[in-house]
This record gives structure tokens, C-alpha cells and sequence, in this order.
């Protein structure tokens, strides 16, 4: 067996640990003689899993007894119409648009009712965040949206935007358990699984009982209410059953590696290596505003389109996987999520030195 040092945006690498694990149990899970992908949905073995998945869950974030946690499918793009359709009362809400994944959810809203762009980093090619402390938001807004870490340019909210009491809702995609948070300044906070979690398709929403709401917009589909899935302990229908599974091991991986205080502690050892070595590189230069990177993207470049192609090539050869940037910016991307170990970002460092004495 070998593995590379993976770093794609996602899906992305998760821990050998879980992957083995779940390995072991693929053909008999504990006894029961089938794998959890062959299971009732509604069996005791299975009611087991996904209570202990959100156990487990609260437990990491510290998630307050008034929020519902909801295991969804459609992967994170269709929160981009859930969230409109059952939270856009006054059909009005503000966005915040600092990136490709945020200006979809902007667009999708714009189909629902009146949604208004507020800020935006589009001007620099979103490399970084907008001063968020006095926006214009709107009186009658049912909630201010941001996409909390931008996975494509690697820039991240370091503190939330003043919402003016309005109701923040967040899409936390490529940051999800990669640090502490505090649920109660959100309403919503949601996150495909596909980077820092699990398998894609699942996403898991975070949303306040009091915005859970029967009367949502006139056609919304049975299946896009959070009203339903909360009331059935998101068993309304045959759930990602699977990934689910897999979700529940990450969370017992992170709680045994020390909750997300000590992943934060992780994270920023791991990113301080990547960036020190950017700053100082006569080769390669990060490409967003200091203050606002992100400790999970990493973009970076050469300045040569030439230089970065051979640099991606070289890299792939070498055993570092999925370095090129999104198709929309170009240049390199280095995805350090939670399950990347140190000495994947060191190798890769100790890689860049290489090529940069070789071409610089
Ligand atoms: C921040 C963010 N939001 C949303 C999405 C879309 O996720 P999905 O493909 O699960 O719909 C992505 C995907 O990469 C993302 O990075």
C-alpha cells in the first residue's frame, strides 16, 4: 500500500485511522454479519451510530440544547436554496461576498426574494475580507449570510461580521471543526462534510429551533424543509447512511486527539510552516492579504504560469497530490485540513526549497 500527501480542496484526505477502521468493518460490522452500507437505516445498530454521531458532534462545538443538528444530503450547493426557502420570511436577506462558493448562495438567493450584496472582495479578485464592522444591513434583512473560509482563495473571517442583531448564517464548508467556534452567535451554520469530515453528499446543518419553521416559501419541497428533517431526527427518508458512519469516526478521532482547541493548536503549527516559508521564498509568493488567510487553503504562485504547471508536475511526481489551484484562479492551491499530518506540509515545504533552488 502506499499513500501520497494529498492536498485537495475536497473531497479531501481524512485520517488513516478512520479509513481503517472502517476497513476492518466493512464486511461484519460488530457482530452484526453485514456492513453499516447494507444496513436498515431504522435498525437498533444504526440507531446507534447516528445518535452517537451527534453526541459526539455537540460535544466537539459545544453546541447549545436549542440548536437541532441535521444530517442532509445534497452536499453544501443545496443549502444555497434551503437556507431562502425556510428562513427568508420578509423574502429579504444581505450577503456577504467574498468568494466563488458565496456568490453562488448570493445568486441562488436572488431567485427567492430581494437579496442584496452588502459587501464584496470581487474588486481584488476576492483575496480578501471586507471590513464587516459597519455594513449597511438592512432593516427588514431575515439574515446576513457569509461563507465563513474560502476554500478556492484561501482567505477566512477572523471575526464575524456585525450582523446589526440580524441573524447570522454561515457556510463553514472548508472550515468545519478545524477550530473552536461559538454556535450562539450563528443561526444556521452549515458545512458539506467532503473536506474536514467525511464522504461528500452528506452536509450538516446547525440551526436554532426558533428559525425552524413551518410556514416557509409557498412550494418549498417536502424534502428541502428543516422542519421535517429536524422532526425526524434527519430519518425522514433514507438518510446518506454511510457517510454518516464515517462522519461519526472523524468525530471520535477528534475528540481523541483533544477536541478542537487542540486541532486549532495543530492548525496553525501546520500553516505557520507553509506561510513562513512563502514569505520568505524568493520563488513563490501566497497570494491573499496576511490577515485574512485561511489556516486550511493555501494559494500560492510563482508569478510564471510556466513555472507553476512544471512546479505541479514535479510535485505530483514526487508524491504531493492535487496541488493546482481551482480552475477559475490558476496557479497552486495546498489544502492542509485537519487530517493532513504535519509532516505532509513539512515535506512539501522541504519540496518547494528543492524546486526553488532548481528554478528560481
Ligand atoms: C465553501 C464551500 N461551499 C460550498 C461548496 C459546495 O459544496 P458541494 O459540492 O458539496 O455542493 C464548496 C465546495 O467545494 C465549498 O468549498
Amino acid at each position: 500500500m502506499s499513500r501520497v500527501y494529498n492536498f485537495s480542496a475536497g473531497p479531501a484526505v481524512l485520517p488513516e485511522e478512520v479509513l481503517q477502521e472502517a476497513a476492518a468493518e466493512m464486511l461484519d460490522y460488530r457482530g452484526t454479519g453485514m456492513s453499516v452500507m447494507e444496513m436498515s437505516h431504522r435498525s437498533k445498530a444504526y440507531d446507534t451510530i447516528i445518535k452517537e454521531a451527534e453526541a459526539d458532534l455537540r460535544e466537539l462545538m459545544n453546541i447549545p440544547d436549542n440548536y437541532k443538528v441535521l444530517f442532509l444530503q445534497g452536499g453544501a450547493s443545496q443549502q444555497f436554496a434551503m437556507i431562502p426557502m425556510n428562513l427568508m420570511k420578509n423574502r429579504v436577506a444581505d450577503y456577504i461576498v467574498t468568494g466563488q462558493w458565496a456568490k453562488k448562495a448570493y445568486q441562488e438567493a436572488c431567485l427567492y426574494g430581494k437579496a442584496n450584496k452588502i459587501a464584496s472582495s470581487e474588486d481584488e479578485t476576492f483575496s480578501y475580507i471586507p471590513d464587516c464592522s459597519d455594513l449597511p444591513v438592512s432593516e427588514d434583512a431575515d439574515y446576513v449570510y457569509i461563507c465563513e473560509n474560502n476554500t478556492i482563495y484561501g482567505t477566512k473571517f477572523k471575526t464575524l461580521p456585525n450582523t446589526k442583531g440580524k441573524t447570522l448564517v454561515a457556510d463553514v464548508s472548508s472550515c468545519f471543526l478545524s477550530e473552536p467556534v461559538d454556535v450562539t452567535r450563528y443561526g444556521l451554520v452549515y458545512g458539506g462534510v467532503q473536506k474536514n469530515i467525511g464522504p461528500a453528499g452528506v452536509v450538516i446543518v446547525i440551526i436554532r429551533e426558533d428559525l425552524i419553521r413551518e410556514d416557509v416559501l409557498p412550494g418549498t419541497p417536502t424534502m428541502l424543509k428543516y422542519k421535517v428533517h429536524a422532526d425526524n431526527g434527519s430519518l425522514y427518508n433514507t438518510p446518506p447512511a454511510y457517510g454518516i458512519y464515517i462522519c461519526g469516526k472523524v468525530f471520535k478521532w477528534l475528540k481523541k486527539r483533544g477536541g478542537l482547541e487542540a486541532m486549532k493548536e495543530y492548525n496553525e503549527r501546520k500553516a505557520k510552516i507553509l506561510y513562513d516559508f512563502l514569505d520568505a521564498s524568493r520563488l513563490f509568493r501566497g497570494t491573499v492579504r496576511k490577515e485574512d488567510r485561511s489556516l486550511m487553503n493555501v494559494p500560492f504562485v510563482t508569478g510564471s504560469e510556466e513555472l507553476d504547471a512544471k512546479f505541479v508536475k514535479e510535485a505530483k511526481e514526487a508524491g504531493f497530490e492535487n496541488l493546482k489551484g481551482h480552475r477559475s484562479v490558476g496557479g497552486m492551491r495546498a489544502s492542509i485540513y485537519n487530517a493532513m499530518p504535519i509532516e505532509g506540509v513539512e515535506k512539501l515545504v522541504e519540496f518547494m526549497k528543492k524546486f526553488e533552488a532548481e528554478n528560481a
